[in-house]
């Protein structure tokens, strides 16, 4: 007997709907398929196309227009791309997976850790799955889509049902022409971008300043090490051996490489908009806690960008 799945007709290429419109969105969104692509809308007046133009890396200007599709129409979407904010991921996808079949794979893209997890413990039959980019994107207004830096994404499966589906949305996320790899071990993936993230976003939102600024900033040089201490016996627990030394290496080589760009959170912050570092350093800070490591400085950077926020 045919399975629900092999029973869907598929036209080629396949298609893929995009949850969250940012700047992550609609670059995917921008080099997907025509045809084959979609946003999901999220408010009311989110009809007809969503237009806008992309600047490549190398300055060429592309208009782009990407249809609003609901998730229930003809077009049952091979794979949903999952690009809202952490803090928002399970409300929005509440909505959405009523109208999806169960076996459409669903691909998280959120910052930190935490939503990736309470999204696979709601679905546990769903194919989830987590991506880690490091493509540069950034919406300097709201017409304009800047691809700052070619980057690559790995995309794994968080369950089960994910891993299977894993060579499929790999396929589908390649026909963007992106460079997109399979990636058997994606927990321990999402745990080293968590740690970058955890090094350059709230200093860059402290300070105000953009990334490689950090750099020579005095309160960065005083907390840096004890950061990355914290954040080494929590991955030692977490089964990634890693030295606190190397964590911030690598800290320090993503600040020089993206030394001009604005951090998401120094970004969330300038715009007035709720931060990820609840899934950032308050994810590590929680998690050392229950393990009983030290935490001060993930737990004060946590205390601190919030008060940001409060008062921005
Ligand atoms: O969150 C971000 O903005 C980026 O992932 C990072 C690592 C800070 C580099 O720009």
């Amino acid at each position: 007997m045919a399975s629900p799945e092999s029973s869907v007709h598929r036209p080629d290429p396949p298609v893929c709907l995009v949850l969250g419109a940012g700047a992550l969105g609609r670059l995917w969104a921008a080099y997907l398929p025509d045809n084959s692509r979609g946003f999901i809308p999220r408010k009311r007046d989110q009809t007809g196309h969503c237009r806008y133009a992309l600047v490549t890396p190398t300055g060429e200007i592309r208009p782009v227009n990407v249809p609003w599709r609901q998730p229930a129409s003809p077009d049952i979407p091979d794979c949903l791309l999952v690009t809202t904010k952490a803090q928002d991921t399970l409300t929005a996808l509440t909505d959405v997976l009523q109208h999806l079949l169960p076996q459409t794979p669903i691909v998280l893209f959120q910052n930190g850790m935490g939503s990736q997890q309470v999204v696979a413990a709601q679905w546990p039959d769903r194919p989830v799955l987590a991506a880690v980019t490091t493509e540069g994107a950034n919406r300097p207004d709201a017409d304009t889509l800047i691809h700052a830096g070619l980057g690559e994404t790995w995309v794994g499966g968080l369950n089960p049902a994910g891993c299977k589906a894993q060579s499929r949305v790999v396929t589908a996320l390649a026909s963007s022409g992106l460079i997109v790899h399979s990636e058997p071990d994606i927990a321990q993936r999402l745990l080293r971008k968590l740690a970058v993230n955890a090094g350059i976003n709230p200093f860059t939102a402290i300070i105000d300043c953009p990334n490689g600024d950090i750099l020579k900033q005095p309160f960065y040089l005083e907390h840096i090490d004890e950061l990355c201490r914290e954040i080494a016996a929590l991955m030692h627990h977490k089964g990634w051996q890693v030295a606190a030394s190397e964590l911030r290496q690598q800290i320090e080589q993503v600040a020089r490489t993206t030394a001009k760009n604005t951090s998401s959170m120094r970004s969330d912050i300038i715009n007035g908009r709720v931060t990820e570092i609840r899934f950032i350093n308050g994810w590590i800070a929680q998690e050392c806690q229950r393990h009983h490591l030290p935490s001060r400085v993930n737990h004060m950077l946590t205390t601190w960008v919030q008060d940001l926020s409060a008062i921005a």
